[in-house]
């Protein structure tokens, strides 16, 4: 099946064509960072404003590079939330005219299922089932237990900030630019991981949610201290980075010991983060787990991904293009 993806849930234009969902013909990303970075977050007017101007042409740039034509594709796949209301409806109501244009079968996916499929692109050995997914982003941190591609449970939640809000909002406190994360993670690496122990949520009995906001808030404290002012920022960066990936992949290991998976994956924004790669793939490896881990491209919000999770689950995501609006809280199911 040759699906064109579009996504627009949050600040990237985003588009691609994807054979079977593993084989990537185009992928095309704008990112919004230039028009975000002067007021350290992302403004949705501004956002939704930038997916109308941009859309367009990206959906040409897509089909252009992967040298298919509109009537060459077997339908449109595009993400139906959750994400920023405004910049979903631009998204969704591109999607819903090209259907009627061309007849072709539309596809409604969650932006959450299109983190976890995008463990499947461009592998010739995907994970196997049931498998295990971390799903670490801007919006959310979860554990997620897949049986099949519609069989999908959460087992565990952050109670408070998603991880990578944890590293955008530290980065900001170390007076790094947006996006903070992967600024967070170069400070990082010239730092000394134990220089400074921030506390890690400990799991209640019972659950495997998470907590983040202790930490960011620690590191506040410090940074306020008289210790904190002659700190190095690169040690407070890497210690802050390992009191994160710790509480993640002790979950990750909870979850492990309490049942058995034959894959481990990594997904989402804060995937791209290489000190929690290499910890996770050495979880797998005491484990004896199979991980995966998608390209740093696929790891961040693209539309390849959401092309991955329509093809993979087709039987539920199809939908009815008179009929589908785009859902900013759109659960995950
Ligand atoms: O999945 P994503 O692109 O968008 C959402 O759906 O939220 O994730 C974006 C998040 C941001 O918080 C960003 O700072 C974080 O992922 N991120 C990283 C890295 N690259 C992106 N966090 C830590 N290390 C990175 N290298
Ligand atoms: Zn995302």
């Amino acid at each position: 099946m040759l699906l064109l993806g579009i996504e627009t849930s949050c600040d990237d234009t985003a588009t691609a064509v994807v054979r079977d969902g593993v084989h990537v013909l185009s992928n095309v990303s704008t990112n919004q960072d230039e028009f975000h970075a002067k007021y350290g977050g992302i403004v949705p007017e501004i956002a939704s404003r930038r997916h109308a101007a941009l859309l367009s042409a990206a959906i040409d740039d897509a089909l252009a590079r992967a040298g298919v034509p509109l009537c060459g594709l077997d339908g449109i796949a595009v993400t139906a939330g959750p994400g920023l209301i405004g910049s979903l409806v631009v998204g969704v109501a591109a999607a819903k005219a090209l259907a009627f244009a061309t007849d072709l079968p539309l596809y409604a996916v969650n932006h959450l299922h299109g983190h976890l499929f995008a463990a499947f692109l461009e592998r010739e050995q995907p994970p196997e089932y049931p498998f295990l997914a971390l799903l670490v982003s801007g919006g959310h941190s979860q554990l997620v237990e897949v049986d099949s591609p519609v069989a999908l449970r959460v087992i565990g939640k952050t109670r408070d900030d998603a991880a990578g809000e944890a590293f955008d909002k530290t980065a900001r406190l170390l007076g790094l630019p947006f996006p903070g994360g992967p600024a967070l993670e170069a400070l990082a690496r010239d730092g000394d991981p134990k220089a400074f122990a921030f506390p890690r949520h400990r799991a209640d009995a019972g659950t495997l949610d998470m907590s983040f906001s202790g930490i960011k808030t620690s590191v506040r404290y410090f940074l306020e201290s008289a210790a904190g002012k002659d700190a190095r920022r690169e040690d407070v960066a890497a210690s802050f980075q390992a009191a994160i990936i710790d509480v993640l992949i002790d979950r990750v290991a909870r979850a492990l010991d309490a049942n058995g998976y034959r894959a481990l994956v990594l997904s989402g924004g804060v995937a791209a983060n290489g000190a929690l790669q290499s910890a996770f793939t050495a979880l797998g490896e005491r484990y004896g787990v199979p991980t995966f881990i998608p390209e740093r491209r696929f790891c961040t919000d693209n539309a390849a991904m959401i092309a991955a999770a329509a093809d993979r689950r087709a039987a539920v995501s199809r939908t009815d293009a008179r009929t589908l609006v785009a859902n900013p809280n759109l659960a995950f199911s």
